[in-house]
């Protein structure tokens, strides 16, 4: 059976990006942000993860304003870099696993969300700069990624609450897929931001540290913020936290924060990044010890 051992959420700052492509990562002020994620790396080269699910937006590289899904689950064999204006990233082409993308989609469209089904689609910076801070700048990505892509670019988007029961909804279909795969899951975006109007430059690290907080804690405090305190507490763009709620459902109730890091400004986003471990299970016993068990307990009660 498959399962999702961990959840991962950062920020994805296409600055960020372009400081790797541009090799400026030792500069003083990008040494800051990625010095953040040196622990990330060697965890995630410890945790090796068979597959993994990045939930981030488009930012109109795929889709244009003309049609804007949801909820778009990439359920291709790959995904090339999107050329965002400047020409692709020099990253590797993103392979996916559409076996278990299918089944994903599958299983929630059955369990009423009914997602975009892409079979074809190229992915931007949302995707491949939290790639780029999890498992540094390898010749090919280390295993193949399903890509869910929220719109948080055009009203109306999805509610924290909606988003978090779509986590639900994943983790049951990872869990019915038969094949023993080890999954993490990606929200990204945030925190803090609005790139643009009179308030741009917002940054609000009270509210990313509380939200930080009740991600392991406490998230169904966070399922009930609405977008219009999004809006005035994190800035316009600071409702890309949503999606980190989508990689929360998709984790069982009780959590192990593994790591966090914050830092401000990278360009002029607050950067929030954590790592949440589902607690391990204990093995089921087997169903023989169970009746040998039940068995000792009768002998127990009547001598
Ligand atoms: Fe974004």
């Amino acid at each position: 059976m498959a399962r999702i051992v961990a959840g991962v959420s950062s920020s994805h700052v296409p600055a960020i990006g372009a400081a790797i492509d541009n090799r400026q990562t030792e500069e003083p002020y990008w040494k800051r942000v990625f010095s953040g994620f040196e622990k990330s790396k060697a965890w995630m080269e410890k945790t090796k993860p068979d597959v993994c699910i990045v939930v981030y937006n488009d930012h109109a590289s795929a889709f244009s304003v003309e049609i804007v899904p949801t909820f778009a689950l990439g359920c291709a064999a790959e995904f090339p870099p999107a050329d965002e204006g400047w020409g692709p990233r020099p990253v590797p082409v993103v392979k996916g696993h559409p076996q278990l993308a299918a089944h994903i989609a599958q299983s929630v469209i059955l369990d009423e969300f009914d997602l975009t089904v892409v079979n074809k689609m190229e992915v931007d910076h949302g995707l491949t700069v939290p790639m780029n801070l999890l498992f540094g700048s390898p010749k090919e990505w280390p295993c193949p990624v399903i890509p869910l892509a929220v719109n948080v670019v055009l009203y109306p988007p999805p509610t924290g609450h909606r988003c978090f029961m779509l986590g639900r909804a994943i983790k049951k279909a990872v869990e019915s897929y038969p094949e023993d795969l080890r999954v993490v899951v990606f929200g990204t975006g945030g925190m803090s931001h609005q790139i643009s109007g009179p308030r741009a430059g917002l940054i609000n690290s009270k509210f990313d540290k509380a939200f930080l907080d009740n991600l392991s804690k406490d998230p169904k405090k966070l399922v009930r913020i609405p977008h219009i305190e999004y809006m005035r507490e994190a800035g316009a763009e600071g409702i890309e936290m949503v999606m980190w709620l989508i990689m929360r459902g998709a984790l069982d109730d009780k959590v192990d924060e593994v790591y966090r890091f914050y830092t401000v400004p990278a360009s002029n986003t607050a950067v929030g990044h954590i790592i949440l471990e589902n607690r391990k299970r204990a093995a089921k016993a087997p169903a023989k010890h169970k009746r040998a068990a039940a068995r000792a307990k009768v002998q127990r009660v009547r001598s």
